[in-house]
């Protein structure tokens, strides 16, 4: 961290100069994660923490939809991204208009989308949900059919958890399709690795997993197993992050990076702080209907 100590400095003054309060995702780099951010975890985590956000300025070092609804659930609060481009391959698969055409080819079946979507597609669902409380939510939509949008692997992984049957999206995760079944049996086999892998990995990778979960599940499955060594199937920022909390713990890296996620460094949120950009803002009328969407995703909890 030390060649980053100038950079962190100088965001560390200015953030509480300006008395905000800085939110990282889990896969920001360790720079950020450890040495700028106030609050971390995972999406549902940065959803719960912009709902009782005290600070009227939140600097969310993330995903552009994150940062979507930390404004929506905070809307009186000035919500800034570093850089506007950052994306999510699952957000950008599904539209509104196409939510639309599914309600119409599904008349009176109740619509989950994942947070990886726009808030334009968040106003036409009837609840949110995050990996951490999908089985929960499509299950507290008390339908014994629910479209579940956009991650078809996610949504394959629900499927097996629930008695709801769900009518899939084609949306995947550009970053986690790519994990292979060969790569996580190499990390066991070669390495004697524990295998964790996060829900948007394709079905064959999840079936060798030894546990599929959230980002924050991920840390917390680590802090009960405690492994001498593990793979985690899953952005690689996360591995960075989670090696200084468990020294004993030996981090096999199969390795792919978010490029969205990291379009977020020290220079563009010191620049953000600087000169309150980029300000993220969402139309009233999308925002009102989102937010019923958000708050019943917040209302299952985890
Ligand atoms: P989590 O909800 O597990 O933090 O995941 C968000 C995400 O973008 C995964 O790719
Ligand atoms: Fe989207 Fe995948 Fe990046 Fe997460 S890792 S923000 S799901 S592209």
């Amino acid at each position: 961290l030390s060649m980053h100590l100038p950079w962190i400095d100088a965001i560390n003054a200015l953030k509480r100069e300006r008395g905000a309060v800085i939110m990282a995702h889990s896969y920001q780099s360790p720079e950020i994660f450890h040495g700028v951010a106030d609050i971390t975890g995972d999406s549902l985590a940065l959803a719960q923490a912009a709902a009782g956000c005290e600070s009227d300025l939140i600097v969310l070092c993330g995903v552009h939809f994150m940062a979507e609804s930390a404004k929506i659930l905070a809307p009186h609060k000035t919500v800034l991204i570093p850089d506007l481009e950052a994306g999510c391959s699952l957000a950008s698969s599904i539209t509104a208009e196409d939510v639309r055409t599914l309600r119409a080819q599904h008349p009176g079946v109740p619509v989950v989308s994942y947070v990886n979507t726009s808030a334009a597609v968040k106003a036409e669902s009837d609840a949110c949900c995050t990996s951490a409380n999908a089985v929960q939510v499509v299950e507290a939509m008390g339908s014994e059919r629910v479209i579940f949008l956009p991650d078809r692997y996610l949504g394959s992984h629900v499927a097996t958890q629930t008695d709801v049957q769900l009518i899939l999206w084609h949306g995947q995760c550009e970053v986690h399709e790519k994990f292979t079944a060969q790569e996580a049996r190499h990390a066991r086999e070669r390495f004697d690795a524990r295998l964790v892998a996060h829900p948007e990995c394709p079905p064959e990778v999840l079936a060798e997993a030894d546990f599929v979960g959230s980002t924050s599940a991920m840390s917390r499955w680590l802090e009960r197993e405690q492994p001498e060594r593990v793979a985690l199937i899953t952005e690689c920022s996360m591995a960075d992050n989670l090696r200084a909390r468990f020294p004993a713990t030996q981090f096999i890296k199969p390795c792919n990076l978010c490029p969205h996620m990291q379009r977020i460094t020290l220079p563009n949120i010191h620049a953000a702080l600087r000169d309150m950009k980029h300000v993220v803002d969402v139309p009233a009328d999308i925002a009102a209907r989102a937010r019923r969407a958000l708050e019943r995703m917040l209302a299952v909890g985890r």
